[in-house]
């Protein structure tokens, strides 16, 4: 087998797996950009660099910062001079193991990616080449740099992780019984599964209006408005929520689907009425904190 089949075998038993990842866990590359311990370091130094930005105010960890599990506490993202986006800064751990990037997948690589906020002018707004010039490296060796040490922020050891590994008292009953409802009455795992807790594909939820999402660049009238099911790893500590910023707190998400989303023509279909009583509301939301644990990055 070559090693980029071995690669391709590996990332599919790590997306089908039940068991949750581990902060050992094996992080895929891509064959032309292997991970290094050097690369990894410069792409550290990169994320926290404000050169990168038109008027050196901001970096990457500006929006995401590693102590809100790389993300911010804004709606929509805020970039240089004030200007403001029209969507939320993910967190962004355990990307490695991602298909697609951003919101609405438009980036097919992490490399891809990186270069997006750099030239986008509502957020850092310079040529990706020209950022790369002001630290004296190559766009190529910027992008490789970023992507690798992306690909190193590692979400895991929850409550939750340890749960799913055997100790059965990593959890209380509270949060047991929304892992219940979680795999159960409220149908959460048609989207939110395996061990990052996402299928990496796009769904209609009813959030926000007047953005395209998913339809913008598949074409297709029934991905309007759909969104990249988020990983929900260390989702308590980033309100407020959805690719929009528009869901303030937990309590109300768990609303929203008991709701089954907001009635619109490209709704999923997985959605409809929960009928959950408040304890199970507060049990779902119990279980959702519970899956926030270590994030660890800059390391192989
Ligand atoms: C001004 C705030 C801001 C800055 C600065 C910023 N980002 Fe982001 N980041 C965002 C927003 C907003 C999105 C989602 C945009 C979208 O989906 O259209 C995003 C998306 C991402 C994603 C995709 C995550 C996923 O799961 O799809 C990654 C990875 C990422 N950013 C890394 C970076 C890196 C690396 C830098 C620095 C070069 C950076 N970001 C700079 C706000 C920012
Ligand atoms: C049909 C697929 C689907 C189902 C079913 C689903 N989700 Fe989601 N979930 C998504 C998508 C897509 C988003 C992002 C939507 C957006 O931003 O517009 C999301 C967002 C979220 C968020 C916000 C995360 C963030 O970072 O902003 C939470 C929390 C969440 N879901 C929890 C749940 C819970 C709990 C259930 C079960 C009651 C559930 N989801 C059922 C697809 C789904």
């Amino acid at each position: 087998m070559t090693r980029a089949a071995g690669f391709v075998l590996l990332a599919a038993a790590i997306a089908q797996a039940q068991v949750p990842l581990g902060l050992d866990a094996y992080i895929p590359a891509p064959e032309n950009n292997p991970l290094s311990i050097e690369k990894i370091a410069l792409g550290r130094k990169l994320f926290f660099d404000k050169r990168l930005s038109r008027d050196g105010s901001i970096a990457c960890a500006s929006c995401h910062d590693p102590n809100l599990a790389f993300s911010d506490a804004r709606p929509v993202a805020l970039g240089i001079a004030g200007r403001k986006g029209t969507r939320r800064s993910p967190r962004i751990a355990n990307r490695a193991y991602g298909k697609s990037f951003f919101w609405d997948g438009r980036a097919a690589t992490l490399e891809e990616q990186v270069g997006g906020p750099i030239a986008n002018p509502l957020e850092m707004d310079l040529p990706v080449a020209e950022a790369a010039s002001r630290v004296n490296l190559s766009e190529t060796e910027l992008r490789r740099a970023l992507a690798s040490y992306v690909r190193t922020i590692l979400a895991g050891d929850s409550p939750y992780d340890r749960f799913v590994a055997g100790d059965r008292t990593a959890l209380n009953a509270q949060a047991q019984e929304g892992l219940k409802i979680f795999r159960g009455k409220g149908g959460c795992i048609a989207c939110h599964l395996g061990p990052n807790l996402t299928d990496e594909s796009f769904h209609n939820t009813g959030v926000g209006a007047g953005d395209e999402g998913r339809a913008k660049w598949s074409g297709r009238p029934e991905d309007t408005a759909a969104f990249k099911t988020p990983s929900l790893r260390d989702v308590a500590s980033t309100p407020p929520y959805m690719h929009d910023g528009s869901v303030a707190t937990l309590e109300d998400v768990v609303e929203h689907y008991n709701r089954g989303g907001r009635a619109n023509p490209y709704l999923d279909s997985e959605l409809h009425r929960l009928q959950l009583t408040d304890a199970e509301k507060r049990a779902l939301v119990a279980f959702l904190k519970s899956l926030s644990g270590t994030i660890r990055e800059g390391s192989l």
